[in-house]
């Protein structure tokens, strides 16, 4: 009678433990599915039941029937997000890069817990103005290579700031415009900043100075790019790769550049630098140094770097080493 009792008990609490998927969860998961054009890549079964399962099903991943991840990297979906994906509160990373998703990228407002999000590699056309808010979790955000908000252009809301442990963020090619926020900066977490190919304009903020980048990619932007002097950049210590080619910056090449201890590449391709090489950047030894398309003039000095081009400048002589005669000079 006891032990009886007992099998009964040990059989509810095994319902209990392996308790189904939070229905608020399921229905933004049965969401996510019919806002698809072609659900069958993702071979849920289909009657709905139990996605946290186990077995769950394929590219969802729960803990204690909640949905935590969904990784679908690559699966060829089509279609839309469902607008009320923040209602999986405790989801903590979300792979859906390289797909074919678009319209609306839903708000991720309230995602407390998540701390990846990759939805780069889509046809996105809009991003929300709130799609930060509350992020307090996050570490990693990818969104390049997306259409957001095309036709105005777009700018980081504030509220990013308040993602105090973010590492990597990355949106290229995803239309932004106007100045790079100056939060950026000094963002303590923040050590991988990729937002090449944007339209981005205007200086590289005082409150850079300092920061804790290792990676920071400013290139190629669209319809003019950033100006102003780069000096800002001998500040920040940490760098291992600086890429700013494709812009207007302009002035000289800082002398203390070479605290840059950790740099290994360095491209100002194709922007407005004036002056001289300082012998300090000649000095460093860096893999890559690229200075082509500036207006950089006096000799070319002896590179300690891996390998340099710096073609089309406004050198006295076309090879290292050799000192600009004085006619020359004066011309
Ligand atoms: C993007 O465009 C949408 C629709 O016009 C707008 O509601 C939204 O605020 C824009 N996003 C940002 C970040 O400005
Ligand atoms: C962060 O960015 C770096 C540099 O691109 C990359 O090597 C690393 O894998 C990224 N981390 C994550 C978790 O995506
Ligand atoms: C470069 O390093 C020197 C010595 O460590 C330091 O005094 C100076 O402030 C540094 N310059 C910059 C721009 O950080
Ligand atoms: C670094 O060099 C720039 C330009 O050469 C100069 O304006 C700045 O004061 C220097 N900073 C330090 C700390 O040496």
């Amino acid at each position: 009678m006891k032990s009886k009792f007992g099998s009964v008990l040990l059989l509810s609490l095994v319902t209990v433990v392996f308790s189904t998927t939070d229905p608020g969860d399921l229905d933004v998961l049965m969401e996510f599915r019919d806002g698809l054009d072609n659900p069958e890549l993702l071979k849920w079964p289909e009657n709905g039941g139990d996605p946290c399962g186990p077995p769950s099903w394929n590219h969802v991943y729960c803990e204690n029937s909640r949905v935590t991840q969904i990784q679908a990297q690559g699966v060829g979906l089509k279609g839309t997000l469902p607008q009320n994906l923040n209602k999986l509160s405790m989801l903590n990373n979300i792979g859906l890069q390289s797909n074919q998703l678009s319209g609306k990228l839903p708000s991720f407002s309230g995602l407390s817990n998540l701390r990846y999000a990759y939805l780069d590699f889509n046809s996105f056309d809009s991003i929300p103005s709130d799609f930060f808010d509350g992020l307090d979790d996050l570490q990693v955000m990818a969104l390049d290579h997306n259409n957001f908000n095309a036709t105005t252009g777009w700018s980081f809301p504030k509220a990013l700031q308040n993602s105090a442990h973010l590492t990597n963020f990355s949106c290229m090619n995803c239309n932004l415009i106007g100045s790079l926020p100056g939060f950026l900066g000094s963002m303590p977490s923040l050590t991988n900043l990729m937002l090449s190919s944007n339209r981005l304009s205007g200086e590289i903020q005082g409150t850079f100075s300092g920061s804790a980048l290792q990676m920071l990619w400013l290139n190629n932007q669209l319809h003019g790019g950033m100006t102003g002097s780069i000096d800002v950049v001998a500040t920040m210590e940490s760098l291992t790769v600086l890429w700013l080619h494709g812009n207007q910056f302009s002035g000289t090449i800082p002398e203390n550049i070479s605290n840059l201890t950790l740099l290994n590449d360095l491209n100002l391709n194709s922007n407005k630098l004036v002056g001289l090489i300082p012998s300090s950047l000649a000095n460093m030894r860096l893999e890559r140094l690229d200075l082509n398309n500036n207006q950089l003039m006096g000799p070319i000095p002896v590179f300690k770097a891996s390998k340099v081009i710096l073609a089309s400048n406004k050198f006295c002589r076309a090879s290292p080493g050799l000192l600009c005669s004085p006619k020359l000079w004066h011309l």
